[in-house]
Parts: structure tokens; sequence; C-alpha cells
């Protein structure tokens, strides 16, 4: 019998891999992205008992390589029912000071590539009237964040973009729904130099496992909700955020993103 396929991209760590875990659990295929293959490797076989796991290993942020995927998914007849684009970073300090080429790549991978597998996959899911897809945005996408302003602007693109191609292909027959987890304890922080910040070191917005978000986040999703935040804070400061004028939102943004 065809098992339903979960494509997830960053499914090497953090919460693609919860992620990825959850959707073997509930008896999908899976294909595997990211770049280190040993990771992608052990999640192959740890989860290979249960369903057929596709491992491609691949730097997304290079030029072509969502169409390289696509390509490698059509060639295998891998039908993806579900497209998870997971995979991102963060960079944190003053945006002059920092390395533009990372800046860009953070741009190339967390909007760049994002839209282009929604587009390519999106196609395909239309044409066959069905398919879901879920976007991974964060609570940073609400406001402006100061010492992190590439970050937040990739997120807010991520939630408008999903938001937007939701509502265009409900009528065609194919979720989109977008994830919002706030800080949560994974490779993230370490890769984006923000883990002694004040919001990774706070204690009301304390950090949420990968694994929590990872199962609320497939829980909503799979029961069709289109914007899901994770956590009761986070909900209640993204909800203010609209009764919020927008130099207080930054401002705080900017004093949690700094040690
Ligand atoms: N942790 C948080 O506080 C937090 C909060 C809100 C939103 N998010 C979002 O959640 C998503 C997952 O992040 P995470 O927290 O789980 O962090 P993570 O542990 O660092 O995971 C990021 C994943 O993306 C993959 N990735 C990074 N660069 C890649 C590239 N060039 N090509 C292919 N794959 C790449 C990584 O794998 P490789 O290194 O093996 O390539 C890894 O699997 C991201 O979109 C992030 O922005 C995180």
């Amino acid at each position: 019998m065809h098992k339903p396929v979960a494509l997830i991209t960053g499914a090497s760590t953090g919460i693609g891999y919860e992620m990825a875990k959850i959707f073997a659990a509930r008896g999908y295929d899976l294909v595997v992205v990211a770049r280190t293959a040993k990771n992608l490797k052990e999640l192959h076989d740890h989860l290979s008992p249960l369903v057929k796991v596709t491992y491609i290993p691949l730097d997304l942020s290079q030029p072509k390589a969502a169409l390289t995927l696509f390509n490698k998914t059509k060639k295998a007849k891998l039908e993806i029912d579900v497209l998870v684009n997971n995979a991102g970073f963060g960079t944190s300090g003053d945006f002059v000071d920092l390395e533009l080429k990372r800046e860009l790549q953070e741009i190339d991978l967390n909007v760049r590539v994002l839209t282009e597998l929604c587009h390519l996959y999106g196609a395909e899911m239309a044409k066959r009237k069905k398919g879901k897809i879920l976007n991974v945005a964060s609570t940073a996408a609400f406001q402006p964040g100061p010492w992190m302003s590439v970050y937040y602007a990739t997120k807010a693109y991520v939630l408008h973009f999903s938001e937007g191609l939701a509502e265009e292909l409900r009528p065609r027959g194919v979720q989109v729904s977008v994830l919002c987890p706030g800080a949560t304890v994974t490779e993230f922080a370490g890769t984006a130099g923000v883990q002694k910040s004040k919001l990774f070191k706070s204690k009301i917005l304390k950090p949420a496992t990968a694994e929590a978000v990872a199962i609320y986040g497939v829980n909503k999703f799979l029961k069709g909700k289109l914007l899901i935040i994770h956590g009761a804070v986070n909900k209640f400061l993204a909800f203010g955020n609209r009764f919020t004028a927008r130099i207080v939102a930054r401002k705080i943004a900017g004093y949690l993103n700094r040690a």
C-alpha cells in the first residue's frame, strides 16, 4: 500500500529531526534533507524499521539546490504529500559589521529556497488537488528585530508568504500552514550567536524543547490549522503586538536579542 511521503528540510538536528520522528510514527515515509550526511544516515538507520527513509545530503543555500532536490525526488518516483520547509538559520550583531555573504546565504536559505520548494512541489500538489505544506517561521516574524534584523525580516516574509499562499492554494485542494516557534533549545542559538541573549536566558520565555515544538506543530498542522504559534506566552505576545506601537515592539525585540 502507498504510504504518504513527508519531505522535511533541515532534518539533521533540532525541530526538523523531531518532526521526522513524529511523521514516521504517524506512518509517513520520509525524505530528509540537510548538509550533515552522518546525522541523516543515523535518522535513516533509526527509523528504517518503521518506514522508508530516503536521505539526501544537500546544501540548500547553493544556487539550483531546490531544483536539484526536486529532480532527485522525481527521479526516485517519490510523490511528496507533505512538504516541511524547516531548514533555516539566524545571525546576530550589527548588520553592517556582519559578513554580507552569510547574510545573503541566510536570505537564500530562509526565503529563496523555501519559496522555490513551495513553487515546485506546490504546483504538483495543485495538479493532484492534494497535498500539505508546512513552513517554519518564528515568533520573530511578528516584529522587527534589531541585532538580528535579517533573520527577523526573513521570518516575516515566511509568515506573510505562507498566509497568502494558503488562501491561493486552499481552493485548489492544498493546505498551507506556518509554524512559529519561540526560543527553542536546538543548535539554532549557537549558530546565531544568541545563547547569551536575554531571550534565550529568559525565565518567562523559557526556551521550549525541540520535541515539544515538533509535537505541537505537527499535531496542529495535520488538523489543518493555518497559523501555529507554540506556547501560551508566545501566542500572547504575537497577539499583543497588534495593539503595541511598532517602536515599542522593536525596542523590546532589540533588548531581548542582546546579552
Ligand atoms: N531554535 C529556535 O529558537 C527557533 C525559534 C523559531 C524558529 N526557529 C526555526 O526553526 C527551524 C529549525 O531550526 P532549529 O531550531 O531546529 O535549528 P537547528 O538545530 O540549527 O536546525 C537547523 C536545520 O537546518 C539545516 N540547515 C542549515 N543550513 C542548511 C543548508 N544550507 N542546507 C540544508 N540544510 C541546512 C541544519 O542541518 P545541517 O547543518 O546538517 O545542514 C539543521 O538540520 C529554522 O527555520 C529556524 O529558523 C528556531
